[in-house]
């Protein structure tokens, strides 16, 4: 009995060897928002360059008055599940808002993103749960991008569906597995951007092989939602090929500024089979009230946000293009607002990120397992808040702390 009080135990050995690795996390506490340009960590005032806060609209003054007033109109939760008495007027005036703004046929949301996921993608291929049909014809298949995020790897992993991974953006290996699984429900899931890459799903060409496979299209548009598109849809709008995606899942953590997933459903009667099968829809309470109150705000916002996007884009531009020109291997696309250079090794990259924070500068290091070996980086990220003086002020420190670990 004394044993496991004296030996360490299994979590202690577990987490003296991430530690001994270097590989346990320093997590920065923030005083304040950190949603802003400036933030405080333990005192220091540093610019951040990691939030996800694109738009610049999770402090913004009109959301939070919407989100107040929803908070004395609604109280604070909804206190049950959908299902039962959950389900409030403010949570359907939203999802109809955001179906009639992607131009789909329904809308459900989540109380997170990844709840979302795990509750939907494993249902657009799984047969019937609760009792066996006459139309079932066993397990479907799943086709995953291996850079899929995590959410959606723990979701398709829930799922009974034979798992196929392709490479990442790879059409050829898509199709040589579409090509080895002719028969049954299958579907293509991947993310809209790649998070860690800052790369577009080319979603055109998946969308011409769900065509000739007869597969579904499921995109996570997390990072895309609000930032990319005509009036801020996102990435299959921006791509012109929403019109062949099935279901658009989005977080409204990241340009939306607040908490929650949603998904926009192309066909209306999947979004019907969804809310009754979708199990973190059905035993999981709602997003609350208040907080849609501010996310219906924050879609007015986003749909006359041209010039938030027009900013945000134009500082990762600037940033992606003066990076490059410094000699860095940049990943991802243009017109994306997370910016990766390369460093090259685990070492590396979290010397330079320690670097960055002595000079008042906060962008964590990203490596193991968030990425391979080798592939260790910066995950920059530009926002509609950030000033050109702040950018050209990481540019400097960039230049400065690249050339003497000699990484350009
Ligand atoms: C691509 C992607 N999908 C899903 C999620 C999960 O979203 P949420 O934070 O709303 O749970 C995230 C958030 O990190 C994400 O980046």
């Amino acid at each position: 009995m004394s044993k496991n009080k004296t030996t360490p135990s299994y979590f202690e050995k577990v987490i003296q060897l991430l530690k001994s690795e270097k590989l346990y996390p320093d997590i920065g506490v923030v005083s304040g928002p950190s949603s802003q340009p400036e933030i405080i960590i333990n005192g220091q005032k540093l610019v951040t360059f990691c939030s996800n806060n694109y738009l610049g609209l999770a402090n913004n003054e009109e959301v939070k008055k919407a989100v107040i007033s929803g908070l004395n109109k609604y109280g604070f939760g909804s206190a049950s599940t959908r299902l039962l008495s959950g389900t409030l007027d403010i949570q359907v005036d939203f999802e109809t808002a955001l179906a009639s703004f992607y131009g789909f046929g329904d809308s459900i949301t989540f109380s997170s993103g990844y709840l979302a996921n795990i509750g939907v993608i494993r249902m657009l291929v799984d047969p019937f749960p609760y009792f066996p049909t006459p139309f079932d014809n066993g397990n479907g298949v799943i086709f995953s991008d291996e850079l899929n995020h995590a959410s959606m790897v723990e979701a398709a992993r829930l799922s009974k569906a034979e798992r196929v991974i392709y490479k990442h953006n790879d059409m050829d290996d898509l199709e040589k597995g579409l090509i080895r699984h002719k028969n049954g429900r299958k579907l293509i899931i991947t993310d809209g951007i790649f998070s860690m890459d800052g790369d577009f799903a080319n979603l055109v060409s998946i969308s011409r092989l769900a065509k000739d496979y007869n597969a579904l299209i499921f995109v996570d548009d997390s990072h895309g939602t609000g930032v990319l598109g005509p009036n801020g849809e996102g990435t299959a709008h921006q791509l012109g090929v929403a019109d062949n995606i099935d279901v658009i899942m989005g977080s409204f953590t990241k340009a939306w500024g607040g908490l929650g997933g949603f998904t926009v459903i192309k066909n209306k009667t999947i979004a019907d089979y969804l809310r009754v099968t979708a199990r973190s829809y059905i035993f999981s309470d709602p997003i609350l009230p208040s907080t849609v109150a501010g996310l219906i705000k924050t879609l007015e916002i986003i749909k006359h946000g041209s010039g938030l996007r027009q900013k945000t884009l134009s500082n990762a531009k600037y940033l992606r293009s003066e990076l490059k020109k410094m000699g860095y291997e940049v990943l991802g696309a243009d017109n994306i607002p997370i910016i990766p250079p390369l460093l090259g090794s685990e070492k590396n990259a979290i010397e330079f990120s320690r670097r960055l924070k002595e000079v008042g500068i906060f962008a964590p290091a990203v490596r193991r397992p968030a990425v391979t070996e080798g592939r260790e980086r910066l995950r920059l990220t530009t926002m509609s808040t950030h000033t050109r003086f702040q950018i050209d002020f990481l540019l400097e420190q960039m230049y400065k702390i690249g050339k003497e670990l000699r990484i350009i």
